[in-house]
């Protein structure tokens, strides 16, 4: 047992959930977290996506949901296409490719309609909330025949085909960054709209992400005003579980810290305050997902 084993929370992963051929909810009391809950999975079939109701509802928390393609080599295809209703005129989203859709507290919208499945691709949401919980605003509200969105009206901005970069992005001040071989995207207030940060990113191969410098020496990374998760997903269709592959990294109170070892898909929601990097990566015989998550501003 670690010290800091408290942080290690496998992703309680199960097989089928109406069209999600894999599901993980996470809330707070899962993740010993105020401030968030999550939900996880694969979508391989048509349909509404199981939320909390398939009702026109609001909730009273910000809500982003993230589609991205499984296919670690194809970052920039989803693989499938879908509906998104916001607002109480019921106006529709069409989304054919990785994309983020933000729902401020109080927005009324459906839950995700998947109208063609080419692949299975992913889904994930993020409540700025202990638990999910839905008001429905509109018992008779019907999905799938409100008007298409159209330029600058409300809710246009809501909707944000994802950006990639190449290599691990330079957000964790590596002066010697090595080569992820994968692709990473980030969502901030800037494409939310409300305070979060969310690191999305493919690791293809074996690396140090660090971060790194020049003198070899370890260089701490903590923040002092924020929680944040680090999260790491298997990318296999068959078995989102095992990471095929292998990382470490040093977590914990200053001076403190241990080497974390981890194999499965598994977030860890740490405290504030606590040193969580560097962070390399040993063994990746299969791509996966490296994910970093907080409520806070870029
Ligand atoms: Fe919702
Ligand atoms: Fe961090």
């Amino acid at each position: 047992m670690g010290k800091y084993d408290e942080f290690a929370k496998k992703v309680p992963m199960k097989e089928r959930k109406g069209n999600l051929r894999f599901c993980a909810e996470m809330d707070g009391s899962f993740l010993n977290w105020e401030s968030m809950s999550l939900r996880y999975g694969l979508v391989d079939e048509t349909g509404v996506i199981p939320e909390e109701t398939d009702r026109l509802h609001v909730h009273d928390y910000d809500e982003v949901i993230l589609f991205l393609s499984q296919d670690a080599g194809n970052q920039l295809e989803l693989g499938g296409e879908l509906e998104v209703t916001l607002g109480t005129e019921g106006v529709r989203h069409r989304i054919d490719l990785p994309s983020c859709i933000s729902i401020p507290a109080g927005t009324p919208h459906f839950s995700p309609l998947v109208r063609r499945v080419d692949r299975p691709f992913l889904y994930l949401a993020v409540a700025f909330n202990k638990e999910f919980k839905a008001e429905i605003t509109d018992e008779n509200a019907v999905q799938g025949e409100g008007p298409w969105i159209q330029f600058r009206a409300p809710y246009f901005d809501k909707v944000n085909v994802l950006n990639f970069s190449i290599r691990d992005p330079y957000h964790y001040a590596s002066d010697i960054p090595e080569d992820s071989g994968g692709v990473g995207t980030l969502v901030d207030e800037h494409v939310a709209g409300f305070p979060m940060i969310l690191g999305w990113q493919t690791v293809g191969k074996p690396h140090n992400m660090g971060p790194r410098r020049d003198d070899g020496l370890r260089h701490p990374h903590a923040h002092e005003d924020f929680d944040e998760m680090l999260a790491f997903f298997s990318l296999d269709p068959d078995n989102m579980t095992d990471l095929h592959g292998e990382l470490s990294f040093s977590l914990g109170a200053e001076g403190e810290e241990e080497p974390v070892l981890c194999t499965e898909s598994t977030v860890f929601p740490m405290r504030k305050g606590y040193f969580h990097l560097p962070l390399v990566f040993t063994k990746v015989d299969k791509p996966m997902i490296f994910m970093t998550l907080s409520r806070s501003r870029a």
